[in-house]
Parts: structure tokens; C-alpha cells; sequence
């Protein structure tokens, strides 16, 4: 290891993505349906305008337009990144400085841990509870207790599939002084939103994503959402023209399909609930989810394992943590891959 390294950095390990050739690959939360070709000759037209011996529209103007008028805000409470990870790195970046104390709920999306790493900030892990649900009042005590200055909230969370009450999340910003950053990655397949909340309070940032039920996860691009002054902090540390003139161009068209994308959301819910009804039977646990995935949890866990494999149907799994012991997150597929998972859980798990 080259000793001019940061000792914060020594302990990382880089993001690693499983190259395997699967037949479906249900280990990312993607969308299984690629619009390129119903969207080709938009995106074409799109392309067109762009200029490509130019830097892009730095601020992604047009597009942030677009993306307020979904959410019902102005262009002044949005700025994109390149996907949601800018997003979370640049909101740490705003708030902490070394040793700076962050609040965490576990288990939950592992880029908050590897950013508020890299800016040396010291992280407040907080467990869930057994059920998973996020133990609010622990995050408010451990809050108030260290002067947190940053907490992140994955609503629905990553892996469980978990929501947690607006309530609480009012709870935890009423109630604490700290920065509040609420990851918003699968609202679509949720439908409530702190968005509102976010723009009225400086406290709040709301973060969402292109990448998982508007199916663009190729092009990268995520966006915040909260009151303008906070944006104007985030707009300090934004690299410039951190989002190239193609992206911006897909992005535009993705979003003007918004309709189309809500029905395949619609979809997408319908099959969630399909596979729950299928397998509730079974002798498993499944977590209630609010998401585009379901995390399952099974003392067959090794057996199924093999089965995945076997079929090459790409899942996730948590070896290093102990809460998420035999459990398995996979993503909703295109029903032929949804049928492949139900089967898999039929052979091997037993009725109840
Ligand atoms: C909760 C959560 N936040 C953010 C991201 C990253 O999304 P993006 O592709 O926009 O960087 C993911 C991706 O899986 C996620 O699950």
C-alpha cells in the first residue's frame, strides 16, 4: 500500500460488481425493460440539439425544468448528479468536515458509509430494529447526544424495502438539529415523498434517482430536491458540467415520458404483489416492501442459493452482516423472471 495514502481510505473496498453472465440479473434494483427503442427517435431528435464541441448546459436547465414540473417545485429547488451516489457524496461534502459525527440506521445503502468515510467524518451506526424498522428514537438520542451534523434516511430503505412513516421522519427533523438527507431512490414504487417538506425546511434534502423505475440506469442521473438556499450549498461543491450533454439528452426524454413510466410502475407493484400472494404460503419470510425489490429470508438459505445459481438468476446477498444472515434480496423482473424466482422458492422451501 503506497504510504502517502489517507488512513481513512486504507480500510475501503471498491465497489465490486458481479461480472457473472446471468439470464436475469436481479442483484441491482434495475428496470427490466429497455425503452430505448420506443424512445429512439426522441432520444435521436434530442441528441440533435445538443452540440457536442460544447460543454453541456452546465446547470441542466431544460432538464431541471422537466423534472420540477413532475414534482410539483421550481428549477431553483433541483441539481442533478451523476446518478444519486453524486447526489449523496456531494451532500456530504456540503455538511462534514474530519471527525464530523454522522447518523446512520442499519442495515441500509452502503454509499452513505464510503462518503462520509472519504470526507473523514466519524459515522453513528444505528441498528434496526428486529423487524427492521428504523428505531427512531435511537437516531434522535444518538443525534442530539454526538451534535450530529448529518443523518441519512433511506425511505423506502435499501435492502429491507421498508418505509418509514412520515410521522417519524417529522419526528426526527422536529427533534433534532442535525441535516436530514432522505434517499428517495424507489419513491416511485412508494408514492409518498418528504419532497414538500424539503422545500419549505433547509434542514431537508430529498435525493431520487433516474436509475431505478424510470429505467435509465445506463445514463446516470440522479437529482435533489429542497429549498433553494440548500441547493445553492450543494451547487458549491458541484463538479462543472458534471453531467454530460448525452445524458442530459436521454434524461429529458425519459422524463417526458413520465406517463408511460408511471403505468409500467403500476406494473411493476401489480407483479410485487403477484410474487408476495405466490409465496406467502411458503415456509419464508418475506419483508413488506415498497420498492422494485423484496428481501426474502429462509433457513434454506444455502440450498436456494445453489438453485439461483443454478438457473443463473442473479440476486444479492449480505455475507458481512449478521442482521441480514439468510437473507436474499432480489429485484422484480419481467414476469418470465419473476415466474424463474417463484419457482426456484417452490422447489426448495416448504409449505408452512
Ligand atoms: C437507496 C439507493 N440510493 C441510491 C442508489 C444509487 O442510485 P444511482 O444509480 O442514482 O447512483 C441506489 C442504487 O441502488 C440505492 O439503492
Amino acid at each position: 500500500m503506497n504510504k502517502n495514502v489517507r488512513a481513512k481510505i486504507v480500510d475501503l473496498v471498491p465497489y465490486k460488481v458481479s461480472s457473472t453472465n446471468y439470464r436475469w440479473t436481479l442483484n441491482a434494483n434495475e428496470s427490466p425493460i429497455n425503452l430505448f427503442d420506443d424512445w429512439q427517435d426522441e432520444i435521436m431528435a434530442e441528441l440533435k440539439s445538443e452540440s457536442i464541441n460544447l460543454y453541456p448546459s452546465a446547470n441542466c436547465d431544460e432538464l431541471r425544468n422537466l423534472l420540477a414540473n413532475i414534482n410539483g417545485c421550481l428549477a431553483d429547488n433541483i441539481v442533478c448528479g451523476n446518478g444519486s451516489d453524486e447526489i449523496i457524496k456531494m451532500v456530504t461534502e456540503v455538511f462534514i468536515d474530519q471527525n464530523d459525527k454522522v447518523v446512520i440506521p442499519t442495515p441500509t445503502f452502503s454509499e452513505y458509509f464510503t462518503s462520509v468515510t472519504v470526507a473523514g467524518g466519524d459515522i453513528i451506526p444505528i441498528k434496526s430494529k428486529t423487524d427492521f424498522s428504523f428505531d427512531v428514537d435511537a437516531i434522535i438520542e444518538a443525534a442530539n447526544q454526538n451534535q450530529a451534523k448529518l443523518i441519512f434516511l433511506c425511505v423506502p430503505n435499501n435492502p429491507t424495502g421498508l418505509a418509514t412513516k412520515t410521522s417519524d421522519i417529522e419526528r426526527i427533523v422536529n427533534e433534532t438539529q442535525s441535516i436530514i438527507a432522505i434517499d428517495e431512490a424507489y419513491f416511485e414504487f412508494y408514492g409518498k415523498t418528504s419532497a414538500l417538506l424539503a422545500i419549505e425546511n433547509e434542514r431537508l434534502i430529498v435525493m431520487r434517482t433516474l436509475s431505478k423505475a424510470f429505467g435509465v440506469a445506463g445514463i446516470r442521473l440522479g437529482y435533489a430536491i429542497a429549498n433553494p438556499n440548500t441547493i445553492d450549498l450543494i451547487q458549491r461543491v458541484r463538479m462543472p458540467y458534471n453531467i454530460s450533454a448525452l445524458t442530459q439528452a436521454v434524461a429529458r426524454v425519459a422524463v417526458r415520458n413520465f406517463e408511460q413510466i408511471q403505468s409500467i410502475t403500476q406494473i411493476m407493484i401489480e407483479e410485487r404483489e403477484r410474487m408476495v400472494s405466490q409465496l406467502s404460503l411458503l415456509d419464508l419470510e418475506i419483508m413488506e416492501s415498497h420498492t422494485n425489490f423484496i428481501l426474502y429470508r429462509s433457513k434454506k438459505f444455502e440450498i436456494l442459493m445453489e438453485k439461483f445459481e443454478a438457473e443463473r438468476i442473479g440476486v444479492r446477498v449480505y455475507p458481512k452482516d449478521p442482521m441480514l444472515r439468510n437473507c436474499i434480496r432480489i429485484s422484480l423482473g419481467t414476469k418470465e423472471a419473476n415466474d424463474a424466482v417463484i419457482a426456484v422458492f417452490k422447489e426448495v422451501v416448504n409449505n408452512v
